[in-house]
């Protein structure tokens, strides 16, 4: 046997080594062979192969960081730790170079008889024969697992704090429209720098208990979550913890407390292994949760990194905060508009049903008239047609109300034309004069001569003085008969010509005086309270003004005024 011989040998150990066959100086103490191996045993991973690489030697640190006892390595090639993660040219290439007689240094990622991972800084140097062929390989190596876990730690966290940066600057200025992009953009980032397998992000919604998921990124290897998964029934204990400002925080499931048995469950169906979930706050009150998972391996979420992630957080926390406050101002918008439209509805219906009922009730009792003449023999045909002519007129009447109302309600704009108001306010008083004189209320005209004319839908401004007469003669219900007049003035002057109406009815309580032209402002038992509220609407449509005061003298004083065509109207 030769000395090199007894250096395969195990037993024997490293030191045998013949000088001639390698160039390999030793000092003279080397020769206390004995030392040196244990020297060596001591500090670093040792062994040695055969030219094909079996392994003939390990040694203690060997056997220990390996796993396997050295009976189960002796005879064994290198692949029995081989990690599959080194390039597929690194074996040939580190072979290459020991089997021309050169020395090798460098790292190998190594697997454990149980699958974990170990890294070694390892230097190989073959000792050769007297041809310069490799007689057997040393292998000498020094457990560097926990340096590599810290640089990929390192620059792990580097990774994270530059992530943080950029998230921050980025999304700050994004248009709350491009949000959504952006979140799941920032989920799939910190996904890929931490090694996960995917980010949710949750949201209160509403007055919901719970959060249901509106963002999420995951590998595609993972099959897709339900959309807008409504967590509450399914991680109850999650959800409470959350709801309370808490973060939820387990390297693997089995850590979970026995209270979270249905939580617990369910991220074994939806897969999260390990899982850190961080609640998001806005005004001190949570709306929402972050939260990151492996779905395959457990996990163990350092202080730094938790602390790290709490900031990305809060980021994302920012700006869907924003967003939903965007969301709320108009989603209130949308209900203030509806909410307006629908009181304008319910005014026009309002609107409609007044309008219709005066002319109703004036065909109605007309009608009701004709017929008593017509049963009792004694018609006389023109009462009989002047009774139709008044239906007619009072349908007519109707007919235009309720276009008027369409037209308005359609915000088309009303047909106007040139008109003369002492026109209309003869019309009108001629048209409720009948009704006057049934209540024994003298209704007197004071007309002015040169009025200019304004421009205005006639049947509206008519619709204004219907009410307001109507409304005066209610108003006197209880006035004396010699008091019982209504007067209507018309005047002009500063550009505008004006109507009033003076009654000596009960006249308006100071305190009421604003609020009458309010849509359903009513003292009446049977009244809508939208008389005062159409006349003020179609006057300021027509660019004027309309007020109620009251006369020192008593009663009521209603006036309205609108803009004046140049030059006074032909009378
Ligand atoms: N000439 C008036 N004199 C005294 N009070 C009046 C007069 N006109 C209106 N008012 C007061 O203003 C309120 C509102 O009038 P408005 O015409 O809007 O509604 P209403 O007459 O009560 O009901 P309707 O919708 O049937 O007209 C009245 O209930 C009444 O209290
Ligand atoms: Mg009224």
């Amino acid at each position: 046997m030769t000395r090199a011989d007894m250096f395969m040998k195990p037993e024997n150990g490293l030191l045998d080594v013949e000088p001639e066959s390698r160039v390999v100086t030793l000092p003279t103490w080397t020769n206390d062979a004995i030392g040196l191996k244990t020297v060596l045993d001591e500090h670093a991973i040792v062994a040695v192969t055969d030219p094909r690489g079996r392994i003939t030697y390990a040694n203690e640190k060997f056997c220990a960081i390996s796993g396997y006892s050295r009976e189960e390595l002796i005879g064994q090639d290198y692949r029995i730790i081989n990690s599959d993660h080194c390039p597929k040219s690194f074996f040939p290439d580190l072979w290459n170079t020991i089997k021309q007689g050169n020395p090798w240094h460098g790292e190998i990622k190594n697997r454990d008889n149980e699958g974990s991972f170990y890294c070694v800084a390892t230097t190989i140097v073959p000792f050769l024969d007297g041809h310069g062929k490799p007689r057997y390989f040393v292998i000498i190596g020094d457990d560097i697992t926990e340096q590599k876990r810290l640089e990929i730690r390192l620059a792990e966290k580097l990774r994270l704090q530059q992530l943080l940066a950029e998230l921050s600057a980025q999304l700050v200025a994004f248009p709350s429209g491009q949000v959504d992009g952006a979140i799941r953009e920032a989920q799939h980032l910190i996904v890929e720098t931490l090694g996960l397998d995917r980010s949710t992000l949750w949201q209160v919604e509403g007055d919901r208990p719970g959060f249901t998921l509106t963002h999420y990124w995951q590998r595609a290897e993972w099959p897709p979550l339900p959309p807008h998964f409504y967590a509450q029934d399914k991680l109850p204990w999650a959800c409470e913890k959350i709801a309370r400002g808490e973060f939820i925080c387990f390297a693997n499931i089995d850590d979970l407390p026995p209270e979270a048995a249905r939580d617990a469950a369910c991220f074994r169906q939806y897969g999260p292994k390990s899982n850190l979930t961080i609640p998001l706050l806005a005004d001190g009150k949570v709306f929402g949760a972050l939260a990151f998972a492996l779905l395959a391996k457990e996990r163990t979420w350092q202080p730094d990194e938790i602390a790290d992630l709490k900031l990305v957080a809060q980021i994302i926390g920012n700006v869907v905060g924003r967003q939903r406050a965007e969301n709320r101002v108009e989603q209130l918008g949308a209900e203030m508009a509806h909410a307006a439209r629908s009181t304008v509805l319910g005014e026009f219906t309002a609107a409609l049903a007044h309008d219709l009922n005066q002319p109703l009730a004036a065909t109605l009792s007309n009608a009701q008239a004709a017929l008593r003449f017509i049963e009792s023999g004694t018609a006389d045909p023109g009462e009989i047609q002047a009774i139709l002519h008044d239906i007619v007129r009072d349908c007519k009447r109707a007919g235009g109300v309720i276009h008027h109302l369409r037209v308005m309600l359609n915000h088309a704009p009303v047909d106007r034309e040139s008109c003369s108001l002492n026109e209309l306010v003869r019309e009108v008083a001629e048209f409720v004069n009948e009704e006057m004189r049934g209540q024994e209320i003298e209704l007197g005209l004071a007309l002015a001569p040169a009025l200019p004319s304004v421009q205005a839908a006639s049947v509206e401004v008519q619709q204004v003085l219907v009410n307001l007469l109507i409304n005066a003669a209610q108003a006197m219900k209880n006035t004396s008969r010699e008091l019982r007049q209504i007067r209507i003035e018309t005047h002009h002057g500063e550009g505008r010509a004006t109507v009033r109406i003076r009654d000596h009815g009960c006249g308006i309580s100071p305190e009421r005086l604003n609020s009458i032209f309010n849509p359903f402002y009513t003292t009446k038992q049977s009244g809508l309270g939208m008389g005062l509220a159409i006349c003020r609407r179609i006057i300021e449509a027509h660019g004027g003004h309309i007020k109620a005061e009251n006369h020192p003298d008593g009663g009521a004083f209603f006036s309205f005024s609108l803009p004046a065509l140049s030059g006074p109207e032909a009378e």
